[in-house]
């Protein structure tokens, strides 16, 4: 093993983002028509929910992920609550997801009345077990009526809810198989993996439904702003619907025909998302050449560069180092921002935060281990290559 230090590690990020500067772990970048769509809503003063902009993302989003539809939300978080109502998930279901995800998964569960039961992830693409999965239906749940039921609690098991995490696929090909055959809607919380790709299709567009994330974060940023992707068109039709107030289209009166939310995304910043989308093949290339970099560097070392899963294409949102243990983990981590390297560990388990802590879960070893030892390492695109 060639031992390197963290110190190496530091000196190598700054080589490759060659700045003496702090060096964030991911930013935006605006290299192309950005400013000047952006202007053309305040010129036009179409800046909110009317306006040609949000139609036009929401097409190019459709041809660039292969769905059929997509349809624009305020965020990623509303976008997952939404499909997760679409998908029939309701009061007093379970839901079943993976522990090692952002909060905002289990946060959309919740908004539907809804318990998140945790299944664990994978070592090598850090997403939901198909393993895991399959045991906890088999064991776990029986089916009545079309559904699919918890044994233990007698409630039915209304979508199950894997993520791509950092943006590397999981192995969403065999959980939607697992779905289908329990008669779960499979509901892809795809906010990391725009432009990741798994046997050569889009993540998000696997199962009744995919959610996308714009945060200013992700790989392409509309400030705030989601998208629900489907290939069903009345599922489409609903989403839009319930997104924009429930109001049925009428010249000049107002009638909603159900409660439905404010969740449209603004015209302002689905023109911010056209430019993005634009620049998007550009970012991932950069994206790519970094991630190969730091592979490169990590190899044979005591940090664990976590690497493209097997038959995908990673967007490489946020690059990944697995360290030998928490100690480890956290040397890394204190030594790398104390050196102005931003690095961060992978979020606190979903099931060790106080409002999901009861919730059920299979044995989530894979989940703790990984927690225990991942961090994440500057990942922006690098614009002036
Ligand atoms: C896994 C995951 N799900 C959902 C979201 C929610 O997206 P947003 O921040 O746009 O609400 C995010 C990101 O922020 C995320 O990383």
């Amino acid at each position: 093993m060639i031992e390197k230090s963290y110190k190496d590690a530091v000196d190598f990020v700054r080589a490759v983002y060659g700045t003496t500067e702090f060096i964030s772990l991911h930013e935006p970048k605006f290299v192309g028509n950005e400013k000047a769509y952006v202007a053309d809503c305040i010129d036009t003063t179409f800046v909110s929910s009317v306006g040609k902009y949000v139609d036009r993302f929401e097409k190019m989003m459709s041809e660039y992920t292969g769905a059929k539809y997509a349809v624009a939300t305020v965020n990623g978080t509303a976008a997952l609550h939404v499909a997760l109502r679409l998908a029939g998930v309701k009061n007093d279901d379970e839901v079943l997801t993976q522990p090692l995800s952002f909060v905002a998964t289990c946060n959309a569960i919740s908004y539907c009345g809804a318990r998140p039961v945790f299944v664990d992830v994978e070592r090598d693409t850090l997403g939901m077990s198909p393993k895991s999965l399959k045991d906890f239906l088999s064991k776990e749940t029986s089916r009545k009526n079309g559904g699919c039921f918890n044994k233990a609690t007698g409630r039915k098991i209304g979508a199950a809810v894997p993520m791509h995490t950092f943006g590397h696929p999981c192995r969403i090909d065999e959980i939607a198989k697992i779905c289908d055959e329990f008669g779960v809607p499979l509901v892809e919380d795809a906010a990391e993996s725009l432009g990741s790709f798994f046997k050569g299709r889009h993540t998000g567009t696997f199962g009744r439904m995919g959610v996308l994330s714009f945060n200013g974060n992700k790989t392409i940023t509309t400030g705030g702003g989601g998208m629900v992707l489907t290939d069903d068109e009345a599922l489409s039709k609903r989403a839009k619907h319930i997104t924009t107030t429930a109001k049925v289209p009428h010249q000049y009166e107002f009638v909603h025909d159900e409660i439905g939310y404010n969740y449209r995304l603004p015209n302002i910043n689905a023109a911010l998302g056209c430019a993005q989308l634009e620049n998007l093949p550009r970012f991932l290339e950069s994206k790519r050449k970094i991630a190969r970099k730091y592979e490169e560097f990590f190899a044979g070392s005591s940090m664990a560069f976590v690497k493209e899963p097997p038959n995908s294409a990673s967007n490489f949102w946020l690059n990944a180092v697995v360290l030998k243990d928490r100690g480890a983990r956290d040397q890394f981590l204190r030594e790398t921002n104390n050196a102005g390297v931003m690095t961060r560990p992978a979020w606190r388990l979903m099931n060790e935060l106080a409002m999901f802590k009861d919730c059920q879960t299979t044995d989530l070893s894979d989940a703790k281990w990984l927690e225990d030892r991942v961090v994440n390492i500057p990942s922006s695109a690098i614009v002036s290559w």
